[in-house]
């Protein structure tokens, strides 16, 4: 069994780009994406999440990150890349920020069955 291990490995690490699919690296991006996870505030598949809960005087507030999965691949990049009130600054290259969007649109019909 180890012997069958050993005599694979040198397969499995020369496989290296086409080891993992597109999808799983959109996933890996946008879970680990260089800085503060998407998952933090845009939630497991991009449907939005609670940022943060506090009180002032004004009462209970709620910082949300929005649901992204409608936004397009234009509305993506532009947002990743520049600065914002709340969100990050990524520094992340074109094709990275394709593939995140490409696993939150796959994601999302996937989940809506189609
Ligand atoms: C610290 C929280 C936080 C993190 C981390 C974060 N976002 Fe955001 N994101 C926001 C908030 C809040 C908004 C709403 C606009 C704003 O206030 O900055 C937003 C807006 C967006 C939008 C919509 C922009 C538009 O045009 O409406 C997209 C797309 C987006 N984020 C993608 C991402 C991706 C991809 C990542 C990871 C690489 C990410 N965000 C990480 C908080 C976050």
């Amino acid at each position: 069994m180890v012997k069958k291990i050993v005599y694979l490995l040198p397969l499995l690490v020369g496989a290296g780009e086409d080891f993992i699919s597109h999808y799983e690296y959109g996933q890996m991006l946008y879970n680990n994406p260089r800085g503060v996870s998407c998952v933090s505030c845009h939630g497991e598949r991009g449907e939005g999440a609670t940022i943060v809960e506090y009180r002032d005087i004004h009462g209970n507030q709620t910082i949300q990150g929005p649901d992204i999965r409608n936004k397009t691949k234009a509305q993506m990049l532009q947002s990743v890349n520049r600065y914002h009130r709340i969100m990050p600054k990524y520094y992340l290259t074109t094709k990275e920020v394709e593939t995140i969007y490409d696993y939150i649109q796959k994601r999302k019909a996937y989940e809506s069955g189609e």
